[in-house]
């Protein structure tokens, strides 16, 4: 090398060094001699003076010189690890400040690690405080289960966890940068940004909004911001409350529905005294005459039959509580065949009954077993197209210790999704259907020690088989 070069460059490294003298920090190297000592190879910058350590380290100051033992037990552990090839960062509590330090391993020639060197800086207790509380407030928002987006004060998004992805169906690239007033349309947008102008005032908002996701599905979102959870960053948590909103309009039709229910029971009431007289008035001109004595008795048999139905509506309106009794299935069975004959016809569906004989009177809730069989019934006319046929049979087991019951249609049928739903309250499938049937007679077969079996096969028809023990 030049030699007038080579003193330009001395010259240029002393001053480095020097001037490194002013700065706050301590750069140094480190050798382990023999003994296993630390000891300086390099030192530079001006914190030791602010430690008030009065040695100035020069090559060969060993560690033990500058700092108390237990100190130096704290930095033990990360040296070691440096000597054996690890970058450490150690911060040691010094009361109200303490000191970083970064550790690096040099290696040499044959890649073994002869020198370490180090940066340290002191740093305030608050700001290493602040330093972990981040880190804290971190994990929390990127693990935490709801949905969090944090807003700057133009509603720009700064930062959103994986929740949040997950439930806008975009990724952090579609959303970070972006106005968070998109997912708000119409007036909606106007309305979020008066409202957000409260939350800058200090006001915590709440609200819904509707959101459609990339693949067209449509959610409910509720919404509630506050301002400055963290510098200057203000935290809105997201909840998906599309399935609330759907289970509440459920329950607002399933109670129309039983308004209805009271509502026909009380039309069903008032039909049956007309029906009275006219029975009377028919059976009176029957007597007078024996003109039009086969159209009369016509007449008589089919107001028979709307009194048996409206006695059988008025009966299922009235109670819902148990009442166990000895009761005769068959009968039951041929009620509730009666009263959905009706709807049967007007689909040209036939019920075949197949009824064993002398099946014994089991203790049972007469009235719950014939919503049983009404719900199932209502399902398999339901599945069923124009002109097909439901059937409904029953025998008793081989040791005539259980009653069973098959309710089976050629209809519909469904598919692995819907049988893993079906009995869910509100699962439905049907525009009108209130989802409730088949919970509720899974419950009553439950309350008589029973058990429902379900075999299905999409578009060919479904069986569901009830089994009651008759003691
Ligand atoms: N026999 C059947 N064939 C095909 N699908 C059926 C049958 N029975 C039930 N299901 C399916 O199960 C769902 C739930 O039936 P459930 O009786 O509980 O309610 P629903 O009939 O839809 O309404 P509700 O009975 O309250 O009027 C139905 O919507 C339908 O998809
Ligand atoms: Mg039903």
């Amino acid at each position: 090398m030049n030699k007038q070069y080579e003193e330009v460059e001395i010259k240029r490294i002393a001053d480095f060094h020097h001037s490194l003298n002013h700065c706050p920090i301590h750069l140094f190297g480190l050798r382990r001699d023999a003994e296993g000592e630390y000891k300086f190879t390099y030192s530079a910058g001006s914190m030791l003076d602010e430690l008030g350590v009065s040695i100035k380290p020069s090559p060969g100051t060993s560690l033990n010189d500058l700092y108390a033992k237990e100190l130096i037990a704290e930095w033990t552990d990360p040296l070691e690890k440096a000597f054996s090839g690890l970058t450490q960062t150690a911060n040691i509590n010094l009361g109200v400040r303490s000191i970083r330090t970064t550790i690096y391993p040099v290696t040499g020639k044959n890649q073994d690690i002869l020198e370490v060197v180090g940066t340290s800086y002191i740093t305030s207790n608050s700001e290493l405080e602040n330093d972990q509380n981040l880190k804290k407030f971190k994990q929390l928002f990127n693990h935490a289960m709801e949905a969090i987006v944090l807003c700057r004060s133009n509603m720009e998004i700064a930062e959103v966890n994986d929740r949040a992805c997950e439930l806008l169906q975009l990724s952090k690239e579609e959303l970070i940068g972006h106005s968070a007033d998109q997912f708000f349309v119409g007036n909606g947008k106007e309305l979020i940004r008066k409202k957000w102008k409260e939350v800058l005032y200090g006001k915590k908002i709440k609200g819904e909004f509707r959101y459609k996701t990339p693949d067209g599905l449509v959610k409910e979102i509720e919404y509630s911001c506050e301002k400055d959870i963290v510098d200057k960053l203000h935290v809105t948590v997201l909840k998906d409350v599309t399935d609330q909103k759907l289970t509440e309009q459920k329950l607002l039709k399933a109670e129309a529905l039983n308004v209805v229910g009271e509502l026909a029971a009380g039309v069903a009431h008032e039909i049956r005294n007309p029906l009275t007289s006219l029975k009377g008035f028919v059976q009176l001109i029957q007597n007078q005459t024996d003109e039009f004595d086969q159209y009369l008795t016509i007449i008589l048999t089919e107001v028979d039959r709307i009194e048996h139905i409206i006695k059988e509506f008025l009966v299922l309106s009235k109670s819902n509580s148990q009442n166990f009794m000895m009761s005769c299935v068959t009968d039951i069975i041929n009620d509730t065949v009666d009263l959905l004959n009706t709807q049967a016809i007007m689909k040209n569906i036939e019920i075949k009954k197949d009824l064993e004989d002398h099946i014994p009177l089991i203790f049972c809730d007469p009235l719950q077993l014939k919503q049983v069989f009404i719900n199932f019934l209502k399902n398999a006319i339901e599945a069923s197209a124009v002109g097909d046929c439901v059937e409904i049979n029953m025998k008793l087991s081989r040791e005539k210790d259980f009653l069973q019951v098959q309710i089976r249609d050629y209809g519909c049928g469904m598919d692995e999704t819907v049988m893993k739903k079906i009995g869910k309250p509100f699962f439905t499938t049907k525009d009108e259907g209130t989802g409730l049937g088949l919970m509720v007679s899974t419950n009553i077969i439950k309350h008589h020690n029973g058990r429902l079996d379900v075999k299905s096969k999409k578009d060919k028809g479904t069986m569901f088989t009830i089994t009651i023990p008759i003691k």
